[in-house]
């Protein structure tokens, strides 16, 4: 059986990062396997910054948002030669297998690593939700909470202005927080990079608004899908309602983590350690209908996510 795991957090952080290291620290402690924590994701790896945590490391961080190992992007970590050293570092200490908790690009790392004979469990962390074939991410929740808490302040200083609201929100390529935030806030409009974006179509929506006794409204919109200032400026010419846009910001990946994050977390560490004990290596973890099972990193990562066209169909059914 595996004797000494790694953990590390990966790529952008997010709430809940901090329960999974705690879960994957504590699952290995209550069965005598030697874990470390790994400092900056791939770069610690590779530079052999390692803390060997004991019963005391993890305390009272289950409720802290980011990532107490912190975290670095490491592009170089791509090169064949440089995972060789960090797996030389790995050796140092006798880290047998890793558990790496951050979004795809650090699932392609993992899958990599375990290529080279390190077995490795990727756990989805990263507020986008945009992992194939996991439910949910860890962070997602508390990221989508923050987003509904900006869009209910939004929601009173645009009526009392009786102005339209163009809120753009993080998600990368994926739509879920815009959607899912959108449908919890009553937006007129919600954008996403898997809907496409009709300018006309928006403006059709929102004139259509302003026609009725409707006074004010707001637009959610998935980022890097168009400059939401310019955006605003068209949007009040077109239809005669005065327009600001928002771009929340990296606020939206820091906070409390979520009840529902630090249980996804919890279970997620848990299911991570048991597969490295298993030996299996390769693997990521996934939410799949509330059931936490392990993947095939490289089945996954060949997927695309899949629309949750139930949500968008939703959506419209509310809409006047
Ligand atoms: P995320 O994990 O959130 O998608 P990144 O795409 O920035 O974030 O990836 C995080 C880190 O994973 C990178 O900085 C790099 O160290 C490592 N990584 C990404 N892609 C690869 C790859 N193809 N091979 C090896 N390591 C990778
Ligand atoms: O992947 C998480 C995320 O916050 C995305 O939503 C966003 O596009 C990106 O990271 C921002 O990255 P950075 O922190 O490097 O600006």
């Amino acid at each position: 059986m595996v004797k000494c795991i790694g953990v590390l957090t990966s790529g952008g952080d997010a709430p809940g990062m901090n329960a999974a290291v705690r879960a994957v620290a504590r699952t290995c402690l209550n069965k005598g396997i030697k874990v470390y924590g790994v400092k900056l994701g791939y770069k610690g790896l590779h530079d052999g910054e390692f803390i060997e945590f004991d019963n005391h490391s993890t305390r009272n961080i289950i409720n802290i948002g980011g990532t107490f190992l912190k975290s670095a992007r490491f592009p170089e970590f791509k090169q064949e030669k440089v995972r060789q050293e960090a797996i030389e570092q790995m050796k140092k200490v006798g880290m047998e297998a890793l558990v790496v908790i951050g979004g795809d690009g650090s699932y392609n790392g993992a899958l990599k690593l375990t290529e080279m004979g390190i077995n490795c469990i990727g756990i989805p962390g990263t507020i986008d939700n945009d992992i194939p074939d996991t439910d949910f991410t860890i962070g997602f929740d508390t990221a989508l909470n923050t987003i509904v808490d900006a869009l209910d302040k939004l929601r009173d200083t645009s009526s009392s202005h009786q102005r339209c609201t163009i809120l753009e929100v993080m998600g990368r390529r994926c739509g879920d927080l815009a959607v899912h935030a959108g449908l919890a806030c009553g937006a007129e409009s919600i954008i996403t990079s898997e809907v496409g974006f009709d300018e006309e179509e928006l403006i059709a929506t929102l004139k259509k608004s302003k026609a009725s006794d409707k006074k004010h409204a707001i637009v959610v919109i998935t980022e890097h899908i168009t400059d939401v200032h310019a955006l605003a400026q068209r949007v009040e010419d077109a239809t005669g309602f005065e327009t600001r846009a928002n771009v929340l910001g990296h606020m939206q990946r820091g906070g409390r983590p979520s009840a529902r994050d630090r249980v996804l977390a919890s279970r997620m560490g848990i299911k991570a350690v048991e597969l490295l004990i298993e030996g299996k290596g390769g693997l990521c973890v996934s939410d799949v209908k509330g059931e936490i099972v392990g993947l095939p990193i490289e089945e996954v990562l060949g997927h695309r996510r899949a629309v949750n066209q139930g949500i968008y169909d939703d959506v419209l059914k509310l809409r006047f």
